[in-house]
């Protein structure tokens, strides 16, 4: 594969200042992609632009903007499409997380997790996706990738985090329709599944992700916790040309997690 296969690409990922995010957006610059950078916050994509032009050369929009808000998007699309002249791939991958069970949630709770979880990737691909099946890319016209997570499969639905377990399975459940929508545009739309990865998420401390697992008995067959460049390295693979056949997809990368969740 061409070392450089994102030249002349455009990655667009939201939540970009932390974790996940910036890892990604490191790997993307290491195969040549400009980048839009976008979070709520904005001294956090700064140091992830930061970071990237010590090692790349490549073009970095920075957005602020809240992804919840469909205006803010409008926006963020007006901005980036004066800049560049593709997005390639788009990384819905900003979200947050609310530590309690679903039923004493209160609704205020409720609202912020589902508004930046669900309806934040739905508002950024609403925005983008026409532009994005009319590149002229081939064969594939764009990517899109979402950052959902193991609390929203089968086997992880998780009652500590339950507003946010539902919002991942939405996120997953629109990967599919997605995909389905979007597989004649030549876009692909693939999620991945993080199981527990020490991120500022997790307050970057692994007592507090044994002692969540602990709560529910979790043990990991690989039992590591895992590392966010574990998560940009699926997401480069998701970015390349060995991944064109592949939509509607969730790939899990957990350690085992899911697989041992209530069995061991
Ligand atoms: N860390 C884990 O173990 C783990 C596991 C599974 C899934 N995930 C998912 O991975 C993604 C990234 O998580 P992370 O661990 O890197 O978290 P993180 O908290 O380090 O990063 C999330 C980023 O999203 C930004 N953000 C929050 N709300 C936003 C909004 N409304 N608009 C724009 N940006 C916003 C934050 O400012 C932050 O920079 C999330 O969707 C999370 O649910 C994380």
């Amino acid at each position: 594969m061409n070392e450089k296969f994102l030249v002349g690409k455009v990655a667009l990922v939201t939540g970009a200042g932390s974790g996940f995010g910036r890892e990604m957006a490191i790997a993307f610059a290491s195969k040549g992609a400009n980048l839009v950078l976008n979070d709520i916050n904005l001294e956090s994509i700064e140091e992830t632009r930061n970071i990237i032009l010590k090692s790349y050369k490549v073009d970095i929009l920075l957005i602020k903007a809240d992804i919840s808000v469909f205006n803010q998007v409008k926006e963020m699309r007006k901005e980036v499409f004066e800049r560049f002249d593709n997005i390639f791939i788009l990384v819905n991958n900003a979200g947050v997380r609310l530590g309690t069970f679903s039923l004493v949630t209160k609704e205020e709770g409720y609202n912020k997790v589902m508004d930046v979880n669900v309806k934040g990737a739905w508002n950024v691909t609403k925005a983008f996706y026409r532009k994005m099946s009319k590149q002229d890319f081939k064969p594939i016209a764009g990517k899109i990738i979402n950052i959902a997570s193991c609390a929203g499969t089968e086997c992880g639905a998780n009652p500590y985090i339950g507003i946010y377990s539902v919002s991942k399975a939405a996120l997953i459940s629109f990967t599919k329709l997605w995909a389905l929508e979007l597989g004649s545009s030549n876009i692909t739309v693939n999620a991945i599944c993080p199981g527990l990865f020490l991120t500022p998420m997790y307050k970057n401390n692994p007592e507090f992700i044994r002692e969540f697992m602990k709560r529910r008995n979790v043990r990991l067959p690989i039992d590591r916790i895992g590392e966010a460049k574990q998560v940009a390295d699926v997401a480069l693979f998701l970015a390349s040309p060995a991944s064109d056949y592949i939509t509607g997809q969730n790939i899990i990368l957990d350690g085992g997690m899911t697989i041992s969740i209530n069995k061991l």
